[in-house]
């Protein structure tokens, strides 16, 4: 068996033995947007660092923990804190957290980001991930397939729910915040990215960068469930502004749109359908 498959296996017993809670829906809190786990009624944390097998997040502004509780009546689980490919993780590490949340019994998938904007450079931006480009990073997919997590060949024409969608563009009409809508790509980082790779980016369809998400919506995809994203535009990408690009620019940037984004993602997952 693959390592990172007897881990995940390990991780999975370990946190079964210290939590006994069934979430409908996971949710990944992006670069500071965090904030947004004061929003879960709590019933359990569980840091990763005290889940057999798990790997840790080592990026400041990323708590590294799992949050157990309510959002309304629902059930959620929510990351706060989020592995990434540039602190070294193989694709498939970075995916454990959420392959777990699947395994606990989440359906829905909600996953935010901080990214850099190409279509959209005013920052606070709320853009719902209409589709992605994941092709600058390794798939999480490759290896061995354990086909009781997923098929060989996952299909990956709706990989961000129509139906979700719909329901956070509801959501955000009625609440009057402006939600805009895009192409993600992800890049390794952790280097931001230059004005050229923003140049290619742009070229190949994407409207924001970042350096997650992607990989982490294809393993969710490949075991079933149906994701929701949202990126919070916290920077002009390299080369659209006169700027330099800093992390805690970055982090300062998500807090203001913090807010918004609490209530887009509340509210949506009050409404999400039963399953
Ligand atoms: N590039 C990549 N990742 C990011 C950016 C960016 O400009 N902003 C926030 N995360």
């Amino acid at each position: 068996m693959q390592e990172w498959k007897i881990q995940l296996d390990k991780a999975y017993a370990s946190l079964k033995e210290q939590v006994d809670f069934e979430p409908k829906v996971g949710i990944v809190l992006g670069s500071g947007l965090g904030g947004f786990a004061q929003s879960i009624e709590v019933v359990k944390t569980l840091p990763y660092s005290q889940i057999e097998g798990m790997p840790r997040s080592t990026v400041e502004g990323h708590v590294g923990q799992f949050v157990f509780g309510y959002i309304g009546e629902v059930p959620v689980v929510a990351m706060q804190g989020r592995l990434h490919m540039y602190e070294g993780y193989t694709a498939q590490e970075v995916v454990m957290p959420i392959r777990l949340m699947a395994k606990t019994g989440a359906k829905y998938l909600v996953v935010t980001n901080a990214a850099g904007g190409i279509s959209y450079k005013e920052i606070g931006t709320l853009m719902l991930i209409t589709d992605h480009i994941s092709s600058m990073v390794a798939s999480p997919l490759i290896g061995t397939n354990y086909e009781d997590m997923g098929v060989r060949f996952p299909d990956m024409t709706q990989a961000y729910s129509r139906q979700l969608a719909d329901i956070a563009k509801s959501v955000a009409e009625e609440n009057g915040i402006d939600l805009k809508q895009g192409v993600y790509m992800q890049f390794y980082g952790p280097q931001f990215e230059t004005p050229a790779e923003i140049r290619m980016a742009r070229n190949m369809g994407a409207d924001a960068v970042g350096m997650s998400t992607t990989v982490e919506v294809i393993a969710a995809r490949h075991i079933g469930m149906q994701v929701l994203g949202i990126s919070c535009i916290t920077n002009p990408a390299a080369g659209l502004s006169q700027g330099t690009l800093s992390h805690v620019d970055v982090q300062h940037a998500a807090d203001i749109a913090g807010e918004k984004l609490g209530l887009l993602i509340r509210e949506t997952i009050i409404r999400l359908p039963t399953v």
